[in-house]
């Protein structure tokens, strides 16, 4: 590299594609001028951890997990089978994976004051408010888990927290509507036990439609980890200071809560909804044009030609559908679709429909409101999460996260005391 500002040339290594940060800081203006840094708001270009968790091909739509490709997963596999897999890196044997699912199942209940915690809510509280703020209650009700350190303590939180996000989540919903709440049944496989928590009223035992348990599954298994977006480096980064787990993980949930992360299939809802009717699309799409809005649901940060994600959907959305009737939205939105997918400034941009697209139909279809979308999304995420914690507390590479400024403000003032300046 060449400081055009000295003239000076300095050897700076290429490993795996990327320089290291620290080796340009020694490239200097003056010998007690500050080091060269980047600027990379966003990071869209930084690495800031080597992970062997999930593999993304924006360009090629390749989306695997610890190199299983998404597509063979979501057909062939579980929820369970692949948070396994996430967290541990390795498919599991039989027996492992009867253990892995029996703790899992194990650990559904939650401690009753967490019952009387969430009671505490107002009625209208949004749900994801209430998940957050329940999973990061968990570090009060364990506080063992602080001893990241310690292996089989990390195991025990990973499982505990993976266990108790359905009932979590499921309380959430039960609150807005003023149900009572539903304990686990743990008869039931994650996924079934998750709709019973939702859905039982006076029936003895609640189960769900097989075409339902499955689609569900399926979605959590999409949603399972995406690598460093914008919620798992929220995890990390809390996560680098050698917090509990649930407090990362916590983060992770407020992450996922913004618009244009979690909550976009939410605000897909919406925007359908706004719409009304398919004669009303072209008005729409003329004001996304002009900047006055986005189009939610298209456009990634990494995938720019498709997203794998959102073509499974759209056959879990058929399955889905075939239990519910066809949700009318659907319409509007598969000619939204068409109609942004041949427009120049879709095309141009490369905005093509992602994961939540279609994610939100389906929640809807299921009598899920808007709000609890972003919650089943933190369901699906949680194993994710623990894997790049976990990941985390094992490389010695990490430090505390603490990324750099270029300072703009004020220096060196002469601070007048309140009592002179309001005199
Ligand atoms: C996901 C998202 C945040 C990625 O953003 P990003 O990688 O930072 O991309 P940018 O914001 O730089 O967008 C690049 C260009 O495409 C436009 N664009 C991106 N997403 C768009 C959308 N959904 N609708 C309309 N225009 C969009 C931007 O305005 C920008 O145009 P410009 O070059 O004329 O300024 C963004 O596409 C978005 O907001 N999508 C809608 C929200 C959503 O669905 N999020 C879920 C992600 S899974």
């Amino acid at each position: 590299m060449r400081d055009n500002r000295t003239g000076l040339e300095y050897d700076v290594p290429i490993t795996d594609g990327t320089i290291r940060a620290s080796d340009i800081g020694q490239i200097k203006a003056a010998d007690d001028a500050p080091g060269l840094a980047v600027y990379d708001p966003g990071f869209v270009n930084t690495a800031a951890c080597r992970s062997s968790i999930t593999y993304i091909d924006g360009d090629k739509g390749v989306l695997e997990y610890r190199g299983y490709p998404i597509e063979q997963l979501a057909e062939k596999s579980s929820f369970l089978e692949v948070a396994y897999l996430l967290v541990h890196g390795n498919l599991p044997s039989k027996a492992e994976f009867e253990q892995w699912v029996h703790e899992i199942t194990y650990h559904t209940f939650v401690h009753e004051n967490i019952k009387g915690f969430m009671q505490g809510f107002r009625y209208d509280a949004h749900p994801m408010g209430m998940l957050m703020a329940s999973v990061s209650s968990l570090s009060t009700f364990y506080p063992d888990a602080a001893n990241i350190a310690d292996p089989d303590s990390r195991h025990l939180q990973i499982v505990r927290m993976i266990a108790k996000m359905p009932t979590l989540g499921a309380w959430a919903f039960r609150h807005a509507q003023g149900k009572p709440y539903v304990y686990p049944d743990n008869d039931l496989s994650y996924t079934a036990n998750f709709l019973s928590m939702l859905f039982k009223m006076s029936e003895p035992k609640y189960v769900g439609d097989e075409r339902i348990i499955k689609a569900l599954d399926t979605l959590f298994i999409l949603h399972a980890d995406h690598e460093q977006n914008a919620s798992a480096n929220a995890v990390r980064s809390v996560g680098s200071t050698q917090v509990d787990p649930y407090s990362a993980v916590a983060a992770g949930v407020g992450a996922l809560y913004g618009p244009l992360h979690g909550g976009a299939n939410e605000a897909v809802l919406r925007m359908l909804r706004r719409i009304g009717s398919k004669e009303n699309i072209p008005s729409f799409i003329e004001g996304v044009k002009s900047g006055n809005e986005r189009l939610m649901g298209f456009g990634h940060r990494v995938y720019k030609n498709y997203d794998p994600r959102a073509r499974i959907i759209k056959g879990a959305a058929d399955d889905v559908f075939e239990v519910t009737g066809v949700n009318p939205l659907l319409e509007i939105a598969k000619e939204l679709e068409k109609i942004a997918l041949e427009d120049e400034y879709f095309v141009k941009r490369r905005l093509y429909p992602n994961v939540d697209f279609y994610s939100g139909l389906i929640y809807e279809a299921l009598a899920f409101p808007p709000e609890m979308f972003t919650v089943l999304f933190a369901i699906g995420r949680a194993p994710g999460w623990l894997a790049q914690w976990l990941e985390l507390t094992q490389d010695k590479e990490q430090k505390i996260a603490r990324p750099k400024q270029i300072y703009t403000g004020e220096r060196t003032l002469a601070f007048t005391p309140a009592s002179e300046r309001w005199a």
